[in-house]
């Protein structure tokens, strides 16, 4: 360890009513407390954040009542970590215990003792995250800094305080943090680090799938998620927790011609998408939109590569890939879908930019038809301009033609004008396979353009379609 005696002291004034009350209270239990990790990294990268990270030499708990007895407020307990958090004017405080912690290479599970701040912070994760501020009387707001994590930030890099090997092997889900982070501040991960990660990738095997996830969604909602992404790719921790992106990568030659290489596609389609847009469920259709195309690649000697049907193969294997990250299942995983399966529909739709062909792709799309525009104009990349260009202006052209008609036939959130209660009630019908058929041959219908979207029109065609099916109206 360096000796920093003679750099500069730099002291932040934490004004904040929180850390004086810490301070006061760690004076009349004489032990030392310090405000350390995230919220002494953001206040020099002068991020906002209200999670305050409090180290006691002593014990978390106890000094959390303490702190919340005189805040008025209550402290919960984590009694099997000897962890507790109070939340208080938006902010959300958490305490513990200054730990020294070693790993048996015999056993996962750590032996866990108590320590000093100096031990507490050669267990953290990164020199970025390992600096502290006192909240003694006496040196009130000075920096401690042993690994020279102010360095680290300011050129901007990710680096283990310790041998990375050992950093990483007592939580492993380090490997990603050191990712997301690097995708978050749009930081270099040190060559060392990286590379141990590269290493025990196959380590990441024991951290919960939840814990994975989380940090999976902070690399999404970044702003250009691709950094993220690209490097869980570059060390291989990709084809372990997400493999079906991860196969997205490479080129296969037939002949002497390649196809497009999926994965960089796939990278400037999510980052086009992010770019525009901040919800994290169109940022996974985008990563997952051509997932479908491995298992449906195909050469053949006269159309060269073919993806067939990868929109709708796809889609199939969206449930399941959300099912393994554990992400939600309802309608998150259920406009997933969607997207994937949609996603060629607006550009195919350019041959022939009939009235019909875009009120079907209205209706199919609904709510989630803008969305589904960003997605289609993301996904037009190409290394030829020529190509670019082309694309570009036809689908400038289905976007018009989308309004121009959205305007004359209002089918997004399309409902038939006839329901089904009306049909039933008309023929003194129960639900049966003869409403169904009405309706849909009404749906079908407007969606052709053959009768207007409007009561009347619809009511007279119900009228025919019975009369066909040999229905006569009740009372007649
Ligand atoms: N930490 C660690 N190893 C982990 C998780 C956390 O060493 N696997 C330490 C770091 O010092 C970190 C602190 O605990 O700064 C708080 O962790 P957390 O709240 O998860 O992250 P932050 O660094 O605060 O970042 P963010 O708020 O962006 O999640």
């Amino acid at each position: 360890m360096k000796n920093y005696s003679k750099s500069p002291v730099i002291k932040a004034p934490l004004r904040s009513r929180i850390f004086r009350i810490v301070s006061q209270q760690a004076a009349l239990k004489n032990v030392r407390a310090f405000v350390i990790g995230g919220y002494v990294r953001d206040y020099f990268l002068k991020r906002r954040t209200t999670d305050i990270d409090i180290v006691v030499e002593g014990n978390g708990m106890d000094m959390a009542l303490a702190v919340a007895s005189v805040l008025k407020v209550n402290a919960t307990l984590f009694k099997n970590f000897g962890t507790a958090m109070l939340r208080y004017r938006g902010l959300e405080i958490e305490f513990v215990g200054a730990r020294k912690e070693s790993y048996r290479s015999d056993s996962r599970n750590p032996v866990v003792e108590n320590g000093t701040v100096e031990d507490d912070r050669e267990r953290r994760d990164f020199t970025i995250n390992a600096m502290a501020f006192s909240l003694q009387e006496e040196d009130y707001g000075t920096l401690t800094d042993p690994f020279n994590g102010l360095e680290d930030i300011r050129n901007k890099i990710i680096r283990t305080p310790l041998d990375p090997d050992s950093t990483f092997s007592d939580d492993p889900l380090r490997m990603i943090r050191a990712i997301r982070f690097a995708a978050q501040l749009e930081f270099t991960i040190d060559k060392d680090s990286f590379a141990s990660i590269s290493k025990n990738a196959e380590r990441i095997n024991i951290v919960s799938q939840e814990r994975i996830t989380a940090e999976l969604q902070k690399i999404m909602a970044s702003r250009k998620p691709s950094i993220g992404f690209n490097l869980l790719e570059e060390s291989g921790l990709l084809s372990i927790i997400l493999p079906q992106v991860a196969m997205l990568r490479g080129v296969e030659t037939m002949e002497g011609k390649g196809h497009k290489e999926i994965f960089s596609h796939t990278m400037q389609v999510l980052d086009n998408v992010a770019a525009v847009s901040d919800n994290i469920w169109l940022r996974w259709a985008a990563l997952l939109h051509d997932v479908g195309k491995p298992p449906t690649k195909h050469f053949d000697k006269d159309t060269g590569w073919t993806f067939y049907g990868h929109d709708f193969v796809g889609s199939k294997m969206i449930p399941a890939i959300f099912r393994n990250l554990r992400l939600p299942l309802g309608e998150e995983m259920k406009y997933v879908r969607k997207l994937v399966q949609l996603h060629l529909r607006p550009i195919a739709l350019v041959n022939e930019v009939s009235d019909s062909g875009v009120r079907r792709l209205l209706y199919d799309a609904g709510e989630n038809i803008d969305d589904l525009m960003l997605l289609c104009r993301a996904d037009i990349t190409s290394k030829n301009p020529q190509i670019v260009k082309r694309h570009l202006t036809n689908f400038e052209l289905v976007s018009k033609k989308l309004i121009e008609v959205e305007e004359k036939d209002a089918i997004r959130n399309f409902q038939p004008p006839i329901s089904g209660e009306i049909i039933m009630k008309t023929y003194g019908l129960p639900p049966c396979r003869e409403v169904g058929m009405i309706k849909d041959f009404i749906k079908e219908a407007i969606l052709d353009g053959q009768i207007g979207n409007n009561y009347d029109e619809a009511l007279a065609l119900m009228k025919q379609r019975a009369a066909e099916l040999g229905l006569s109206e009740v009372g007649a």
